[in-house]
């Protein structure tokens, strides 16, 4: 069994990223520039976010952070992005999701500029991501197929089955590794929690990818010998054991799926860090305008 090392992985092209940027810096070219909008004070989202900001640093980027009271009204938010959209210096942001109830995170999404829109979540960009069109990848499903690539996992022809339909992972993920590209090419099969006979499908899975958010839920036995395994979930649960007071666990039993696959991703430390770089990665993508000009 081979240890799919998403911190490793992302440190190398975070260093990368900084070189590159070091580079623009020296030249007196535009060093790329996210912002973040958190709103509320979600645990979660905090740590994310926090983590977003310090890649910036590690990257020598420029960062934002703005933090709004989980009581702000749809309308400040609506004015906050439109800002962020008009000002020059912000290559491109994101909105942490989930937001609190009272949102339409759909309608957010609708009002970030697609040229900014470094998530990848805008109608425009998962319909050129669709078409095969230059666009922002959605951050998690970027950093799968790069941790793929790195670790030269072959993918043609292979049976992939996608446990979960969400917006920002299950469904991208399952459409990027259908294209016919490397990595991608697969047979995939895209499960949720409607899907029927679910331990003999993840059975026949070559690439099993989770993305479920619920811990624990993938047991060894419904693993196929060899299989290469992604997991995608982070749950923080409380915990005494830790100095932070939490535990992270991923979607799969880890000790009893090592034993079978060929390649599995740790939680934490697999694809993790790789959305954050992936994100990363987008941003530089925006700061040369390298999307939209064709
Ligand atoms: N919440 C969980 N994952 C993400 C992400 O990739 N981007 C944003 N904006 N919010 C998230």
């Amino acid at each position: 069994m081979i240890l799919i090392d998403g911190k490793k992985v992302s440190e190398e092209l975070l260093a990368e990223m900084k070189a590159e940027t070091g580079r623009v810096r020296a030249s007196g070219g535009k060093v790329p520039h996210l912002a973040a909008i958190l709103v509320g004070n979600d645990g979660g989202s905090e740590t994310y976010v926090n983590g977003k900001v310090k890649a910036c640093e590690k990257a020598g980027f420029d960062s934002t952070l703005i933090r709004l009271a989980a009581t702000v009204s749809e309308q400040e938010l609506l004015q906050k992005i439109k800002a962020l959209n008009e000002d020059d210096a912000v290559d491109g942001f994101i909105v942490q999701l989930p937001l609190p109830k009272h949102f339409s995170e759909s309608k957010i999404i609708q009002a970030i500029d697609p040229r900014k829109d470094v998530d990848g979540f805008h109608p425009s960009n998962i319909g050129r991501m669709v078409m095969g069109l230059a666009t922002y990848l959605p951050a998690t499903p970027f950093g799968i197929l790069q941790l793929l690539e790195r670790y030269k996992i072959e993918t043609s022809g292979k049976h992939c089955v996608v446990l979960g339909r969400s917006h920002i992972v299950g469904l991208p993920v399952s459409i990027l590794l259908a294209r016919n590209a490397y990595p991608g090419n697969c047979t995939v099969t895209m499960a949720h929690s409607k899907t029927e006979h679910l331990k003999s499908l993840t059975q026949s899975a070559d690439i099993l990818v989770v993305a479920l958010g619920k811990a624990g839920f993938v047991t060894g036995d419904m693993i196929k010998q060899g299989a290469v395994v992604i997991d995608v979930g982070i749950t923080r649960l409380p915990s005494a054991l830790t100095k932070t007071g939490f535990q992270i666990l991923g979607d799969v039993r880890f000790d009893e799926a090592a034993s079978k696959c060929s390649f599995i991703t740790p939680v934490p430390g697999g694809v993790g860090p790789m959305t954050i770089v992936s994100l990363m990665r987008n941003t530089l993508k925006a700061s040369k305008k390298e999307v939209y000009s064709v």
